[in-house]
């Protein structure tokens, strides 16, 4: 097999993980500066917006970076009740504030997906896409490799790894149950995937002939370490980079971050209907004891998405989504560069380094 770094183009098998919301141009940049795999969040995005931080991210960098897309279809039929139900509900919260509630007309609901991003994502010349919340179809991944485009893909369980490996992508994120924000899932109607990475990696590294990249509670040497030996080819850290300069993460929620514990986060609809794990907060609790039930994800992350900014712009931490991974308390202020180098630092002072 390929060594992951001499795939990718990259000095070191480390990536700073793609976190819609928290990762800027600017951390991407210097990661991929430090000679590790930056990725660069677009999920979700139009694809005038994905373009413009691919070059502003291009401005910062000439070394290779991932791109992130979301990977999931685009749902149509919803149920207006639900949405209803969870206005009328939201509006009470907004009152609350003092906050005007809009609610817009489903049709005038508008998402996007990979497949309105590809197009542009070949003109902007990008050489790696992480993709997250489903299987990339065989003709976009066809396309992809034409370019010469490497595919990752994300999987939380065997099952979806084996499925990512015989659609032809390049390497596999095994994202364990530690993991901050949402889970990568795509196998619909059964049972959420709660494995925990070191019962993950080598059980997917058993079954795939492509590279495994481990994700989920990583934060040190110890652990980094750990996944390699499990069979690991590459280690993923989010929460580690939160609290970084270069991070879009407000005050609070670094502060939050900071002073969590490993007991503080857990899994959570609430906020986007996506199951993703955060820092509890009481928006999370009411919500659970609410019995409603949570729309579909996009119309969910769009009914639940003035109230976030206004928490983040007032800095009121129970009305924000506070994604973050069971070490997350391990995070650290400072530069992005610093906290990269630190963790080179760590590796190559080993006795027998493992970068
Ligand atoms: C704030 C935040 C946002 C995230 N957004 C994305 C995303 O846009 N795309 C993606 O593939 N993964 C996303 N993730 C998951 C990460 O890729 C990765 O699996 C996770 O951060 C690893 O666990 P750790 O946070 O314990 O290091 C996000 C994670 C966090 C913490």
């Amino acid at each position: 097999m390929k060594e992951f770094t001499q795939l990718m183009g990259i000095r070191y098998p480390i990536i700073q993980a793609p976190m819609l919301g928290v990762t800027t141009p600017a951390m991407v940049a210097a990661v991929a500066n430090a000679g590790g795999l930056g990725s660069l969040p677009l999920g979700g995005l139009s694809p005038e917006k994905a373009l413009a931080l691919i070059k502003e991210t291009k401005a910062g960098t000439d070394r290779p970076f991932a791109v992130n897309l979301f990977a999931h279809a685009l749902i149509s039929e919803v149920n207006e009740e639900h949405i209803q139900k969870m206005e009328d509900y939201l509006e009470q919260i907004h009152r609350r504030h003092h906050l005007p509630f809009e609610r817009k007309a489903i049709s005038d609901y508008r998402f996007y997906n990979h497949l309105d991003q590809i197009d542009v994502l070949l003109d902007g010349q990008v050489s790696i896409i992480s993709f997250t919340f489903g299987l990339p179809e065989p003709d976009v991944i066809e396309r992809l490799h034409a370019q010469g485009i490497k595919v990752i893909g994300t999987a939380t369980s065997v099952k979806e790894a084996r499925l990512l490996d015989k659609a032809g992508v390049d390497a596999i994120v095994a994202q364990g149950i530690e993991a901050g924000g949402h889970r990568g899932t795509f196998i619909e109607g059964e049972p959420l995937p709660q494995v925990g990475l070191i019962s993950l990696i080598p059980q997917v590294v058993d079954c795939v002939s492509i590279p495994v990249i481990a994700a989920g509670g990583l934060f040190d040497c110890r652990t980094i370490k750990a996944a390699f030996v499990l069979g690991a080819a590459a280690v993923q850290l989010g929460s580690y980079f939160i609290a970084t300069d270069e991070s879009a993460a407000s005050e609070i929620y670094k502060e939050r971050l900071l002073n969590s514990t490993d007991t503080s986060s857990e899994l959570t609809r609430a906020f986007t209907g996506k199951w993703a794990r955060g820092i509890r907060n009481s928006f999370m609790q009411e919500m659970k004891s609410s019995d409603l039930t949570i729309p579909y994800y996009t119309y969910q992350n769009s009914l639940t998405s003035a109230l976030r900014d206004y928490g983040k712009t007032k800095g009121i931490g129970d009305l924000i989504s506070l994604w973050a991974g069971q070490s997350a308390s391990r995070g650290k202020r400072g530069s992005t560069q610093s906290l990269f180098q630190e963790l080179i630092e760590q590796l190559e002072g080993e006795p027998n380094p493992v970068v």
